[in-house]
Protein backbone atom coordinates (compact mmCIF):
# COMPACT_ATOMS: atom_id res chain seq x y z
CA UNK A 1 0.00 0.00 0.00
CA UNK A 2 1.42 3.69 -0.26
CA UNK A 3 1.55 6.00 1.93
CA UNK A 4 3.39 9.24 2.22
CA UNK A 5 5.62 10.07 4.84
CA UNK A 6 6.78 13.34 5.91
CA UNK A 7 9.38 14.57 7.73
CA UNK A 8 7.86 18.14 9.06
CA UNK A 9 8.53 21.50 10.21
CA UNK A 10 10.37 22.98 6.97
CA UNK A 11 8.25 25.80 6.02
CA UNK A 12 7.41 25.43 2.16
CA UNK A 13 8.82 28.27 0.06
CA UNK A 14 9.15 28.95 -3.47
CA UNK A 15 6.62 28.48 -6.40
CA UNK A 16 3.59 26.01 -7.55
CA UNK A 17 1.81 26.18 -10.39
CA UNK A 18 -1.93 25.14 -9.97
CA UNK A 19 -3.42 22.75 -12.62
CA UNK A 20 -7.01 22.41 -14.76
CA UNK A 21 -9.60 22.09 -12.07
CA UNK A 22 -10.64 18.49 -11.29
CA UNK A 23 -14.54 19.18 -10.40
CA UNK A 24 -14.68 21.33 -13.68
CA UNK A 25 -13.09 18.29 -15.90
CA UNK A 26 -15.56 16.02 -14.81
CA UNK A 27 -18.41 17.99 -15.62
CA UNK A 28 -16.80 18.94 -19.03
CA UNK A 29 -16.21 16.05 -19.70
CA UNK A 30 -19.55 14.78 -19.59
CA UNK A 31 -20.78 17.95 -21.45
CA UNK A 32 -18.40 17.35 -24.43
CA UNK A 33 -20.33 13.89 -25.19
CA UNK A 34 -22.82 16.05 -26.44
CA UNK A 35 -22.35 16.46 -29.58
CA UNK A 36 -20.79 13.73 -32.71
CA UNK A 37 -18.23 16.22 -33.39
CA UNK A 38 -15.01 16.36 -32.25
CA UNK A 39 -13.73 17.94 -28.84
CA UNK A 40 -10.52 19.41 -27.51
CA UNK A 41 -10.20 19.73 -24.09
CA UNK A 42 -7.22 21.50 -22.66
CA UNK A 43 -6.15 22.21 -19.18
CA UNK A 44 -7.48 18.36 -17.74
CA UNK A 45 -5.57 17.48 -14.71
CA UNK A 46 -3.58 14.01 -14.80
CA UNK A 47 -6.03 12.81 -11.91
CA UNK A 48 -7.63 9.59 -11.56
CA UNK A 49 -10.99 10.83 -10.76
CA UNK A 50 -10.79 12.37 -14.39
CA UNK A 51 -9.12 9.47 -16.06
CA UNK A 52 -11.47 7.00 -14.52
CA UNK A 53 -14.50 9.62 -16.45
CA UNK A 54 -12.76 9.32 -20.01
CA UNK A 55 -12.91 5.09 -19.24
CA UNK A 56 -16.21 5.43 -18.64
CA UNK A 57 -16.99 7.29 -21.94
CA UNK A 58 -14.21 4.75 -23.82
CA UNK A 59 -16.73 1.75 -22.70
CA UNK A 60 -19.34 3.04 -24.03
CA UNK A 61 -18.14 3.60 -27.48
CA UNK A 62 -16.93 6.87 -27.36
CA UNK A 63 -13.34 7.56 -28.85
CA UNK A 64 -10.65 9.37 -26.64
CA UNK A 65 -7.75 10.31 -27.95
CA UNK A 66 -4.82 11.75 -25.23
CA UNK A 67 -2.66 13.60 -27.24
CA UNK A 68 -0.70 15.03 -24.11
CA UNK A 69 -1.04 14.83 -20.81
CA UNK A 70 -3.23 17.39 -19.88
CA UNK A 71 -5.02 17.73 -23.48
CA UNK A 72 -7.93 15.08 -24.92
CA UNK A 73 -9.89 14.28 -28.27
CA UNK A 74 -13.00 13.77 -27.84
CA UNK A 75 -15.38 12.18 -30.50
CA UNK A 76 -18.70 10.42 -29.36
CA UNK A 77 -19.83 10.07 -32.93
CA UNK A 78 -19.40 6.38 -32.22
CA UNK A 79 -21.13 5.60 -29.05
CA UNK A 80 -23.34 2.59 -29.05
CA UNK A 81 -24.39 2.78 -25.54
CA UNK A 82 -25.72 4.93 -22.75
CA UNK A 83 -25.64 3.16 -19.75
CA UNK A 84 -22.84 3.59 -17.09
CA UNK A 85 -22.19 0.80 -14.31
CA UNK A 86 -21.93 0.38 -10.45
CA UNK A 87 -18.09 -0.19 -11.17
CA UNK A 88 -17.50 3.11 -12.35
CA UNK A 89 -20.07 4.91 -9.70
CA UNK A 90 -19.06 3.36 -6.69
CA UNK A 91 -15.22 4.42 -7.53
CA UNK A 92 -16.22 8.26 -8.55
CA UNK A 93 -19.88 9.75 -7.99
CA UNK A 94 -19.71 12.27 -10.99
CA UNK A 95 -19.83 10.03 -13.17
CA UNK A 96 -23.64 11.34 -12.69
CA UNK A 97 -23.29 13.95 -15.15
CA UNK A 98 -23.81 11.27 -17.96
CA UNK A 99 -27.46 11.15 -16.58
CA UNK A 100 -27.64 14.54 -17.77
CA UNK A 101 -25.74 14.53 -20.57
CA UNK A 102 -26.97 11.50 -22.03
CA UNK A 103 -30.29 12.40 -21.69
CA UNK A 104 -30.25 15.81 -23.47
CA UNK A 105 -28.25 14.38 -26.38
CA UNK A 106 -30.25 10.91 -27.16
CA UNK A 107 -33.16 11.23 -24.52
CA UNK A 108 -32.26 8.19 -22.77
CA UNK A 109 -29.87 7.16 -19.95
CA UNK A 110 -28.70 4.52 -17.42
CA UNK A 111 -26.63 5.29 -14.49
CA UNK A 112 -26.32 3.26 -11.42
CA UNK A 113 -27.26 5.62 -8.22
CA UNK A 114 -24.28 6.86 -6.28
CA UNK A 115 -24.36 5.64 -2.89
CA UNK A 116 -23.49 7.44 0.49
CA UNK A 117 -19.88 8.41 0.63
CA UNK A 118 -16.72 8.90 2.86
CA UNK A 119 -18.13 13.00 3.73
CA UNK A 120 -21.81 11.92 3.63
CA UNK A 121 -25.19 10.92 2.71
CA UNK A 122 -25.23 12.88 -0.99
CA UNK A 123 -29.00 12.43 -2.70
CA UNK A 124 -29.79 12.79 -6.19
CA UNK A 125 -32.71 14.18 -5.70
CA UNK A 126 -32.69 17.58 -6.99
CA UNK A 127 -30.99 16.11 -10.12
CA UNK A 128 -34.05 13.75 -10.78
CA UNK A 129 -36.59 16.78 -9.88
CA UNK A 130 -34.84 18.58 -12.95
CA UNK A 131 -34.81 15.83 -15.24
CA UNK A 132 -38.35 14.94 -14.76
CA UNK A 133 -39.76 18.67 -14.59
CA UNK A 134 -38.31 18.99 -18.32
CA UNK A 135 -40.54 15.53 -19.13
CA UNK A 136 -37.94 12.88 -18.90
CA UNK A 137 -39.10 9.21 -17.16
CA UNK A 138 -37.14 8.80 -14.06
CA UNK A 139 -37.39 5.28 -12.86
CA UNK A 140 -34.95 3.65 -10.03
CA UNK A 141 -34.54 -0.16 -9.91
CA UNK A 142 -31.95 -2.20 -8.86
CA UNK A 143 -29.48 0.47 -8.15
CA UNK A 144 -29.52 1.98 -11.43
CA UNK A 145 -31.47 5.39 -12.78
CA UNK A 146 -33.01 4.81 -15.80
CA UNK A 147 -34.17 8.07 -17.66
CA UNK A 148 -35.65 8.14 -20.75
CA UNK A 149 -37.87 11.07 -22.78
CA UNK A 150 -39.20 11.31 -26.43
CA UNK A 151 -38.98 15.05 -26.30
CA UNK A 152 -37.69 17.71 -23.16
CA UNK A 153 -39.52 20.89 -23.07
CA UNK A 154 -37.92 24.09 -21.66
CA UNK A 155 -39.65 24.35 -18.10
CA UNK A 156 -39.08 26.68 -14.76
CA UNK A 157 -37.35 24.40 -12.01
CA UNK A 158 -36.73 25.73 -8.31
CA UNK A 159 -33.62 23.87 -6.61
CA UNK A 160 -34.99 22.90 -3.09
CA UNK A 161 -31.13 22.98 -2.56
CA UNK A 162 -28.01 24.56 -3.52
CA UNK A 163 -26.20 22.19 -5.34
CA UNK A 164 -23.28 22.33 -8.02
CA UNK A 165 -23.87 18.72 -9.69
CA UNK A 166 -27.56 19.36 -9.76
CA UNK A 167 -27.60 22.48 -11.28
CA UNK A 168 -24.87 21.16 -13.77
CA UNK A 169 -26.88 17.74 -14.86
CA UNK A 170 -29.94 20.14 -15.20
CA UNK A 171 -28.15 22.27 -17.42
CA UNK A 172 -26.79 19.33 -19.46
CA UNK A 173 -30.03 18.21 -19.92
CA UNK A 174 -31.81 21.58 -21.06
CA UNK A 175 -29.71 23.12 -23.48
CA UNK A 176 -31.15 20.80 -26.33
CA UNK A 177 -34.65 21.16 -25.01
CA UNK A 178 -37.18 22.71 -26.44
CA UNK A 179 -38.15 26.14 -25.63
CA UNK A 180 -37.02 27.95 -22.34
CA UNK A 181 -35.60 26.70 -19.19
CA UNK A 182 -35.08 28.36 -16.16
CA UNK A 183 -32.97 26.78 -13.00
CA UNK A 184 -33.64 29.05 -9.81
CA UNK A 185 -31.73 28.74 -7.23
CA UNK A 186 -28.47 27.32 -9.08
CA UNK A 187 -25.01 26.88 -7.47
CA UNK A 188 -22.72 29.88 -8.57
CA UNK A 189 -19.49 28.02 -8.25
CA UNK A 190 -16.80 28.66 -10.97
CA UNK A 191 -17.14 24.81 -12.31
CA UNK A 192 -20.77 25.41 -13.17
CA UNK A 193 -19.68 29.19 -15.25
CA UNK A 194 -16.72 26.71 -16.87
CA UNK A 195 -19.72 24.42 -17.98
CA UNK A 196 -21.94 26.96 -19.04
CA UNK A 197 -19.30 28.67 -20.95
CA UNK A 198 -18.22 25.48 -22.56
CA UNK A 199 -21.64 24.89 -24.01
CA UNK A 200 -22.15 28.16 -24.77
CA UNK A 201 -18.92 27.65 -27.06
CA UNK A 202 -20.35 24.64 -28.42
CA UNK A 203 -23.52 26.75 -29.68
CA UNK A 204 -25.62 26.36 -26.98
CA UNK A 205 -27.82 29.31 -25.58
CA UNK A 206 -26.59 29.89 -21.71
CA UNK A 207 -26.83 32.67 -19.88
CA UNK A 208 -26.70 33.68 -16.15
CA UNK A 209 -24.04 31.00 -15.00
CA UNK A 210 -22.45 32.06 -11.95
CA UNK A 211 -25.61 33.99 -10.65
CA UNK A 212 -28.49 31.94 -9.14
CA UNK A 213 -30.85 32.39 -12.09
CA UNK A 214 -29.53 30.41 -15.24
CA UNK A 215 -31.93 31.02 -18.25
CA UNK A 216 -31.34 28.27 -21.37
CA UNK A 217 -32.60 28.90 -24.64
CA UNK A 218 -33.07 25.16 -26.23
CA UNK A 219 -30.99 24.75 -29.26
CA UNK A 220 -31.40 21.96 -31.99
CA UNK A 221 -27.42 21.32 -32.32
CA UNK A 222 -24.02 20.97 -30.69
CA UNK A 223 -21.13 21.39 -32.82
CA UNK A 224 -17.29 20.40 -31.77
CA UNK A 225 -15.47 23.21 -30.02
CA UNK A 226 -11.57 23.40 -28.19
CA UNK A 227 -11.80 24.09 -25.13
CA UNK A 228 -9.08 25.16 -22.10
CA UNK A 229 -10.89 23.97 -17.94
CA UNK A 230 -10.39 27.05 -14.98
CA UNK A 231 -7.55 26.56 -12.98
CA UNK A 232 -8.02 24.39 -9.55
CA UNK A 233 -9.48 26.90 -6.70
CA UNK A 234 -8.81 24.04 -4.18
CA UNK A 235 -5.75 23.10 -5.56
CA UNK A 236 -4.68 26.16 -5.09
CA UNK A 237 -6.37 26.85 -1.74
CA UNK A 238 -4.46 23.89 -0.63
CA UNK A 239 -1.38 24.85 -1.09
CA UNK A 240 -2.11 28.50 0.10
CA UNK A 241 -3.09 27.04 3.26
CA UNK A 242 -0.31 24.68 3.30
CA UNK A 243 2.30 28.32 3.17
CA UNK A 244 0.27 29.13 5.92
CA UNK A 245 0.71 26.33 8.36
CA UNK A 246 4.51 25.98 7.89
CA UNK A 247 5.22 29.69 7.85
CA UNK A 248 6.12 29.11 4.55
CA UNK A 249 6.14 31.74 1.66
CA UNK A 250 4.75 30.55 -1.51
CA UNK A 251 3.68 32.19 -5.16
CA UNK A 252 1.02 30.16 -6.43
CA UNK A 253 0.73 30.47 -9.89
CA UNK A 254 -2.05 30.01 -12.94
CA UNK A 255 -5.07 30.59 -10.40
CA UNK A 256 -7.64 32.95 -11.11
CA UNK A 257 -7.63 35.23 -7.60
CA UNK A 258 -11.31 36.14 -7.46
CA UNK A 259 -12.54 32.49 -7.29
CA UNK A 260 -9.55 32.17 -4.16
CA UNK A 261 -11.47 35.25 -2.37
CA UNK A 262 -12.90 33.56 0.32
CA UNK A 263 -9.55 31.54 1.17
CA UNK A 264 -7.50 34.41 0.56
CA UNK A 265 -9.95 36.38 2.73
CA UNK A 266 -9.73 33.50 5.90
CA UNK A 267 -5.91 34.00 5.69
CA UNK A 268 -5.78 37.27 6.30
CA UNK A 269 -8.16 37.17 9.19
CA UNK A 270 -5.37 34.17 10.17
CA UNK A 271 -2.87 36.88 10.00
CA UNK A 272 -1.07 36.17 6.32
CA UNK A 273 -0.23 38.82 4.10
CA UNK A 274 -1.74 37.02 0.55
CA UNK A 275 -1.02 39.44 -2.26
CA UNK A 276 -3.24 39.50 -5.50
CA UNK A 277 -2.01 39.30 -8.96
CA UNK A 278 -3.36 38.96 -12.45
CA UNK A 279 -3.14 34.97 -12.64
CA UNK A 280 -0.99 34.28 -9.26
CA UNK A 281 -1.34 34.77 -5.34
CA UNK A 282 1.26 35.23 -3.21
CA UNK A 283 1.06 33.85 0.27
CA UNK A 284 3.59 35.04 2.98
CA UNK A 285 3.00 33.50 6.43
CA UNK A 286 3.07 34.79 9.75
CA UNK A 287 4.46 33.23 12.76
CA UNK A 288 1.38 33.62 15.13
CA UNK A 289 -1.49 32.40 13.12
CA UNK A 290 -4.29 34.17 14.76
CA UNK A 291 -7.59 31.74 15.23
CA UNK A 292 -11.16 32.31 13.36
CA UNK A 293 -14.35 31.31 13.00
CA UNK A 294 -15.64 29.56 9.63
CA UNK A 295 -18.86 28.31 8.00
CA UNK A 296 -18.72 26.03 4.91
CA UNK A 297 -21.71 27.83 1.84
CA UNK A 298 -22.19 27.30 -1.37
CA UNK A 299 -19.74 29.70 -3.24
CA UNK A 300 -18.91 32.49 -2.99
CA UNK A 301 -19.18 31.02 0.80
CA UNK A 302 -15.88 29.47 1.89
CA UNK A 303 -15.91 25.86 0.08
CA UNK A 304 -16.28 22.51 2.00
CA UNK A 305 -13.71 21.28 0.15
CA UNK A 306 -11.74 23.85 1.73
CA UNK A 307 -12.82 23.03 5.25
CA UNK A 308 -10.34 20.69 6.46
CA UNK A 309 -6.68 22.67 5.77
CA UNK A 310 -8.40 25.44 7.09
CA UNK A 311 -9.06 22.72 10.35
CA UNK A 312 -5.28 21.99 10.47
CA UNK A 313 -4.29 24.82 10.06
CA UNK A 314 -6.50 26.68 12.30
CA UNK A 315 -5.15 23.86 14.97
CA UNK A 316 -2.22 25.68 15.23
CA UNK A 317 -3.59 29.21 16.27
CA UNK A 318 -2.74 31.27 19.10
CA UNK A 319 -6.66 30.92 20.07
CA UNK A 320 -9.91 29.10 19.84
CA UNK A 321 -11.83 28.81 16.67
CA UNK A 322 -15.51 27.21 15.54
CA UNK A 323 -15.61 25.84 12.31
CA UNK A 324 -19.49 24.93 10.95
CA UNK A 325 -19.83 22.51 8.44
CA UNK A 326 -23.28 23.28 6.51
CA UNK A 327 -22.32 21.11 3.39
CA UNK A 328 -21.92 17.64 4.35
CA UNK A 329 -22.22 16.38 7.41
CA UNK A 330 -19.75 14.17 8.30
CA UNK A 331 -16.75 15.90 6.86
CA UNK A 332 -14.92 16.07 10.41
CA UNK A 333 -13.17 12.96 10.12
CA UNK A 334 -9.93 14.16 9.66
CA UNK A 335 -10.49 16.03 13.26
CA UNK A 336 -10.03 12.45 14.91
CA UNK A 337 -6.97 11.91 13.29
CA UNK A 338 -5.71 15.18 13.70
CA UNK A 339 -5.88 14.58 17.66
CA UNK A 340 -3.52 11.80 17.49
CA UNK A 341 -1.16 14.34 16.25
CA UNK A 342 -1.68 16.47 19.61
CA UNK A 343 -4.57 18.97 17.87
CA UNK A 344 -7.40 20.32 20.79
CA UNK A 345 -10.13 19.53 18.89
CA UNK A 346 -13.93 18.75 20.00
CA UNK A 347 -16.55 18.18 17.66
CA UNK A 348 -20.47 18.51 17.78
CA UNK A 349 -22.72 17.51 15.16
CA UNK A 350 -21.90 19.72 12.45
CA UNK A 351 -19.20 22.03 14.55
CA UNK A 352 -16.15 21.86 15.69
CA UNK A 353 -14.18 23.36 18.59
CA UNK A 354 -10.47 23.72 18.14
CA UNK A 355 -7.96 25.45 19.89
CA UNK A 356 -4.83 26.12 18.81
CA UNK A 357 -1.89 23.86 20.44
CA UNK A 358 1.98 24.94 19.74
CA UNK A 359 2.90 22.03 17.51
CA UNK A 360 1.64 19.04 16.23
CA UNK A 361 3.94 15.57 16.47
CA UNK A 362 4.31 13.38 13.92
CA UNK A 363 1.97 10.55 13.57
CA UNK A 364 0.92 7.61 11.27
CA UNK A 365 -2.91 8.62 10.19
CA UNK A 366 -4.99 8.05 7.52
CA UNK A 367 -6.44 9.81 5.28
CA UNK A 368 -10.57 9.66 5.49
CA UNK A 369 -10.83 11.30 1.79
CA UNK A 370 -9.76 13.49 -0.74
CA UNK A 371 -9.72 16.86 0.97
CA UNK A 372 -9.11 15.44 4.32
CA UNK A 373 -5.99 13.60 3.09
CA UNK A 374 -4.68 16.66 1.80
CA UNK A 375 -5.45 18.23 4.94
CA UNK A 376 -3.38 15.37 6.64
CA UNK A 377 -0.41 16.34 4.83
CA UNK A 378 -0.37 19.66 5.71
CA UNK A 379 -0.48 18.97 9.16
CA UNK A 380 2.48 16.31 8.64
CA UNK A 381 4.78 19.05 6.87
CA UNK A 382 4.04 21.56 9.95
CA UNK A 383 4.29 18.54 12.39
CA UNK A 384 7.88 18.11 14.28
CA UNK A 385 8.74 14.57 13.19
CA UNK A 386 7.85 12.26 10.76
CA UNK A 387 4.06 11.84 9.58
CA UNK A 388 2.85 8.45 7.78
CA UNK A 389 -0.54 9.52 5.51
CA UNK A 390 -2.49 6.26 5.17
CA UNK A 391 -4.73 6.27 1.85
CA UNK A 392 -3.18 8.37 -0.29
CA UNK A 393 -5.55 6.69 -3.31
CA UNK A 394 -8.27 9.45 -2.05
CA UNK A 395 -5.61 11.88 -2.57
CA UNK A 396 -4.14 10.70 -5.50
CA UNK A 397 -7.88 11.48 -6.89
CA UNK A 398 -7.81 14.96 -6.77
CA UNK A 399 -4.40 16.51 -6.45
CA UNK A 400 -1.78 15.83 -9.54
CA UNK A 401 1.87 15.23 -8.48
CA UNK A 402 1.10 16.65 -4.94
CA UNK A 403 4.38 15.28 -3.37
CA UNK A 404 6.39 16.43 -6.77
CA UNK A 405 4.81 19.89 -6.15
CA UNK A 406 5.46 20.27 -2.25
CA UNK A 407 9.13 18.60 -2.36
CA UNK A 408 9.74 21.31 -5.10
CA UNK A 409 8.71 23.51 -2.26
CA UNK A 410 11.05 22.42 0.03
CA UNK A 411 9.14 19.47 1.49
CA UNK A 412 10.32 16.48 2.49
CA UNK A 413 7.93 13.83 1.86
CA UNK A 414 8.02 10.76 -0.38
CA UNK A 415 5.75 8.06 -1.58
CA UNK A 416 6.78 4.95 0.27
CA UNK A 417 5.32 0.86 0.14
CA UNK A 418 7.50 -1.03 2.79
CA UNK A 419 9.38 -0.56 6.06
CA UNK A 420 12.25 -0.51 4.43
CA UNK A 421 11.53 2.39 2.34
CA UNK A 422 10.60 4.39 5.26
CA UNK A 423 13.87 3.69 7.03
CA UNK A 424 15.96 4.97 3.57
CA UNK A 425 13.61 8.24 3.89
CA UNK A 426 14.53 8.95 7.27
CA UNK A 427 18.35 7.92 7.10
CA UNK A 428 18.33 10.97 3.86
CA UNK A 429 16.46 13.20 5.74
CA UNK A 430 18.60 13.09 9.01
C1 LIG B 1 -19.60 19.00 -5.72
O1 LIG B 1 -20.30 17.85 -5.26
C2 LIG B 1 -18.13 18.66 -5.69
N1 LIG B 1 -17.90 17.51 -6.55
C3 LIG B 1 -17.69 18.37 -4.27
O2 LIG B 1 -16.28 18.21 -4.29
C4 LIG B 1 -18.02 19.56 -3.39
O3 LIG B 1 -17.72 19.25 -2.05
C5 LIG B 1 -19.51 19.91 -3.50
O4 LIG B 1 -19.85 20.12 -4.90
C6 LIG B 1 -19.89 21.18 -2.75
O5 LIG B 1 -19.17 22.25 -3.25
C7 LIG B 1 -17.84 17.67 -7.86
O6 LIG B 1 -17.97 18.76 -8.39
C8 LIG B 1 -17.56 16.47 -8.66
P1 LIG B 1 -23.72 19.42 -4.21
P2 LIG B 1 -21.85 17.72 -5.48
O7 LIG B 1 -24.75 18.75 -5.06
O8 LIG B 1 -22.22 18.37 -6.75
C9 LIG B 1 -27.24 18.35 -1.10
C10 LIG B 1 -14.21 17.21 -3.79
O9 LIG B 1 -13.59 17.04 -2.71
N2 LIG B 1 -27.95 17.78 -2.26
O10 LIG B 1 -23.41 20.84 -4.45
O11 LIG B 1 -22.22 16.30 -5.29
C11 LIG B 1 -25.97 17.57 -0.75
O12 LIG B 1 -26.27 16.45 0.07
C12 LIG B 1 -15.71 16.96 -3.88
O13 LIG B 1 -13.66 17.57 -4.83
C13 LIG B 1 -29.25 17.33 -2.09
O14 LIG B 1 -29.80 17.36 -1.00
O15 LIG B 1 -22.38 18.57 -4.25
C14 LIG B 1 -25.15 18.63 -0.07
O16 LIG B 1 -25.54 18.76 1.27
C15 LIG B 1 -16.27 16.31 -2.67
N3 LIG B 1 -29.90 16.82 -3.20
C16 LIG B 1 -25.51 19.90 -0.82
O17 LIG B 1 -26.74 19.62 -1.47
C17 LIG B 1 -29.32 16.77 -4.42
O18 LIG B 1 -29.99 16.31 -5.39
C18 LIG B 1 -24.49 20.34 -1.85
O19 LIG B 1 -24.13 19.24 -2.68
C19 LIG B 1 -28.01 17.24 -4.58
C20 LIG B 1 -27.34 17.74 -3.47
Amino acid sequence: MEQYIISGGKPLIGEVEIGGAKNAALAIIAAAVMTDEEMLLENLPDVKDVNLLLQAIQDTGIKVERIDRHTVKINASTIHSYRVDYEYIKKMRASYYLLGAFLGKAGKAEVALPGGCDIGSRPIDQHIKGFRALGADVEISNGMVYTYADHLYGQHIYMDVVSVGASINVMMAAVLADGYTIIENAAKEPHVVDVANMLNRMGANIRGAGTDVIRIRGVEKLHGCEYSIIPDQIEAGTFMFAAAATRGNVLVRNVIPKHLEAITSKLREMGSTVMEYDDAVHVIASDVIKSTHVKTLPYPGFPTDMQPQIGVTLGLSSGTSIVIESIFETRFKYLDELARMGADVKVEGNLAIITGVPEYKGAEVSAPDLRAGAALVIAGLAAKGYTIVDGIKYILRGYERFDEKLRALGANIAVVTNEREIIEFKYKVV
